[in-house]
């Protein structure tokens, strides 16, 4: 990976949470080359490895530690762990999270017909309250239970910082998710109570809404098996002024801009949008 800025995180720790996804490992990437000794964090341990083994071959330190971000006892290994190979967390990214079949209802409108429900579609009132609870917990609790575990780390610590991944969905709701918007909305939100409730501590707490980027946890909604895109995908590149899906690299210049506090330290509390313009855009 070739840097878009560079930032001197020597001496930095580290924790990246869903570190072993596409975007988590991208994160991981990125602050190893700019110093930072990187906790690749994922509920399975092969994912995490990976990442954290391509880091070492390229001369970076990073360690991969299995822990599941809605187990407050699992995140307290991780940090038992992470204090003893690489010392206590500076930097905490969020980056675990996703959605699940069971947290998505099938249509995107419900109709008159819905009401006769003999086609098997998931209608809201088919809406498993469980699948909903599990995708609300994995995004908003699995960004604040391991804010608990390594904010202690941060407290009075010099340029500490937690950054979580939001999305467009908390801007404006996306059809057939309401668990994952409600969730990510509820990230953005919490993000800046958590600024606030920081602030006399010194650790800063931001946000990056990513636009659209083909990952595995979308790539069968936003693909068709040839590669072309689905009537969903179509949808999100007319109401996209760029016409296009964005590269996870994309995402590395704001993670970099507000990890430094040299170059961000007065951002406090902000989300930032990295969607090619998909929010600004009425689509008219
Ligand atoms: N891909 C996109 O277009 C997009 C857009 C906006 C926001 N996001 C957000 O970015 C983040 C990363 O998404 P991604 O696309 O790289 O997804 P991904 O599925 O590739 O990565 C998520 C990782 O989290 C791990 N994980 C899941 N549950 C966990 C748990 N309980 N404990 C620990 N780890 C767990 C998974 O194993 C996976 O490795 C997510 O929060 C996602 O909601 C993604």
């Amino acid at each position: 990976m070739k840097l878009p800025l560079n930032v001197d995180l020597q001496g930095k720790v580290a924790v990246v949470t869903g570190g072993g996804g596409v975007l988590g490992g991208y994160f991981c990437e990125a602050l190893a080359l700019s110093g930072a000794k990187v906790a690749v964090v994922n509920r399975t341990k092969e994912k995490a490895q990976v990442v954290a083994d391509r880091i070492v071959e390229a001369g970076g330190d990073a360690i991969a530690i299995p822990g599941d971000v809605l187990d407050t006892a699992s995140m307290e290994n991780v940090r038992d762990e992470l204090h003893k190979i690489f010392g206590t967390c500076d930097i905490l990214i969020n980056a675990a999270g996703g959605n699940h079949p069971n947290g998505i209802s099938s249509q995107e409108y419900f109709r008159m017909e819905d009401l006769d429900n003999s086609e098997g579609r998931t209608t809201f009132f088919d809406l498993d309250p469980k699948g909903v609870s599990y995708v609300f917990d994995l995004n908003f609790m699995g960004t604040l239970i391991p804010s608990q575990i390594f904010g202690r780390d941060m407290v009075g610590k010099k340029d500490a910082t937690i950054i979580n991944i939001s999305s467009m969905a908390a801007y404006s709701p996306l059809t057939k998710v309401p668990a994952y918007s409600a969730a990510k909305a509820a990230i953005s939100n919490f993000t800046e109570w958590l600024a606030v409730h920081f602030s006399k501590v010194g650790i800063r707490v931001n946000a990056i809404a990513p636009g659209w980027f083909i990952t595995e946890q979308n790539r069968k909604l936003m693909l068709n098996e040839d590669g072309s895109f689905t009537p969903r995908a179509q949808k999100v590149i007319y109401k996209s002024p760029c016409e296009r899906f964005g590269e996870p690299e994309e995402l590395i210049g704001p993670l970099l801009f507000l990890a430094d506090a040299k170059a961000s330290g007065f951002i406090n509390g902000v989300v930032i949008p990295v969607d090619g313009g998909f929010n600004a855009y009425s689509g008219v």
